[in-house]
């Protein structure tokens, strides 16, 4: 059977992971997952949509065949994955929605996105005993996530609206983060052998931001370059933490932008490359082939975070998984200063 092309499938995994983040979820939930936290759409193929999907227990692939058989054109797509939105609501006694319109995290009423209980009442718990922590830091700062996820500037970017501009723009806010981020996690793990293996030297961004920039800018890219103040307070709340060698909080700091860049950059990397016709140049920071597979080295790094948070008590726990939350808010604060930097240009 004939498969779909690439940029069909980017465009529908694009659209899917873009704008029915939560839809994605419910799929997951009624197709195998009930516990599932997210959910992203990876494929499509004559067959069946793909998913891979993260619940307490990691990351999974899931393959849902299509309810209308084998499939072989554009159009039948959407059909399709309209067709397993409505069985999953049905499966799981979810209203359908009238009609499929888009429905994204962010708003208002409904913060907590992706059908998770980010806030249980007892987030350290499941009736089988102990959350691992992984999970726990997940689903407690998901609702963090998703602001960051929705801001305004981020979202633009993923549904293709975003100039190149904005994206140069990004990349060097990244460079200050990971030039504070890196300088960090590299000093935490000399220091303390619990912390060195979540930061293998194949996760170092640092050059690839700097080869991106010189491709996207030019060579002088370090004198054309500038935080904003959201960024500024981010790298220096980054140094703080440092600075003090308070490892869960370098770690915080480090969980929330790799296992990011590892998840939706990725996706964010596809949808750039594509609008802006960049190729390895420009989007270097993005690819972590050296890595392996990157579902493996999350479910590692998850399984490590296990472990860690076993070695913190209550309030540390608490400690970092604010630091968490901060970390998304530094991340949101960055998007919302670009925003009105560019408005204000
Ligand atoms: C358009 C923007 C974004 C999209 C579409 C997105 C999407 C996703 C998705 C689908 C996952 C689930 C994991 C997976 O299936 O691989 C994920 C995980 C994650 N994202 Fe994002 N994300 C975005 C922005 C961000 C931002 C700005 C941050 C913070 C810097 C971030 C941090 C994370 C983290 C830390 C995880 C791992 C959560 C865990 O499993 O513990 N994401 N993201």
């Amino acid at each position: 059977m004939k498969k779909f092309a690439d940029d069909v499938i980017a465009g529908v995994t694009g659209h899917m992971n873009g704008d029915h983040t939560e839809d994605n979820v419910l799929i997951a939930k009624a197709f195998g997952y009930p516990e599932a936290t997210a959910s992203m759409m990876t494929g499509v193929t004559p067959e069946a949509g793909l998913w891979r999907v993260t619940d307490a227990a990691g990351e999974h692939e899931l393959s849902v065949p299509w309810p209308g058989g084998v499939i072989s054109e554009r159009p039948e797509i959407r059909r399709e994955v309209v067709a397993l939105y409505n069985a999953a609501c049905d499966r799981l006694g979810v209203p359908r929605r009238e009609e499929h319109a888009p429905r994204r995290p962010r708003h208002a009423a409904d913060h907590h996105g992706h059908g998770s209980a980010p806030h249980a009442p007892h987030p350290g718990t499941t009736p089988d005993g102990p959350k691992p922590f992984s999970a726990v830091i997940r689903e407690s700062s998901w609702s963090d996530h998703s602001d960051s996820e929705g801001a305004t500037f981020m979202e633009d970017i993923m549904r293709g609206v975003g100039t190149k501009q904005d994206y140069i723009d990004l990349v060097a806010q990244h460079y200050f983060v990971y030039e504070a981020l890196e300088a960090a996690a590299t000093r935490i793990a000399e220091a303390d052998p619990a912390f060195a293996r979540f930061h293998p030297a194949a996760l170092t961004r640092l050059p690839a931001i700097e080869a991106d920039l010189a491709s996207l800018i030019g060579d002088d890219w370090r004198e054309r370059i500038a935080p904003v103040p959201a960024t500024a307070a981010y790298a220096e709340r980054i140094r703080e933490v440092g600075d003090e060698g308070w490892t869960a909080g370098v770690l915080a700091h480090h969980y929330t932008r790799y296992l990011g860049d590892l998840s939706g950059g990725q996706m964010i990397a596809k949808r750039v490359a594509k609008q802006h016709g960049l190729g390895s140049e420009g989007i270097a920071f993005y690819d972590f082939s050296e890595l392996g597979s990157l579902v493996d080295f999350k479910n590692a790094y998850r399984a490590a975070l296990d472990e860690f948070g076993e070695t913190l008590d209550e309030a540390e726990r608490a400690r970092m998984l604010e630091e968490v939350r901060a970390a998304y808010g530094f991340n949101t604060a960055v998007f919302v200063d670009l925003g009105s930097a560019k408005a204000a240009a």
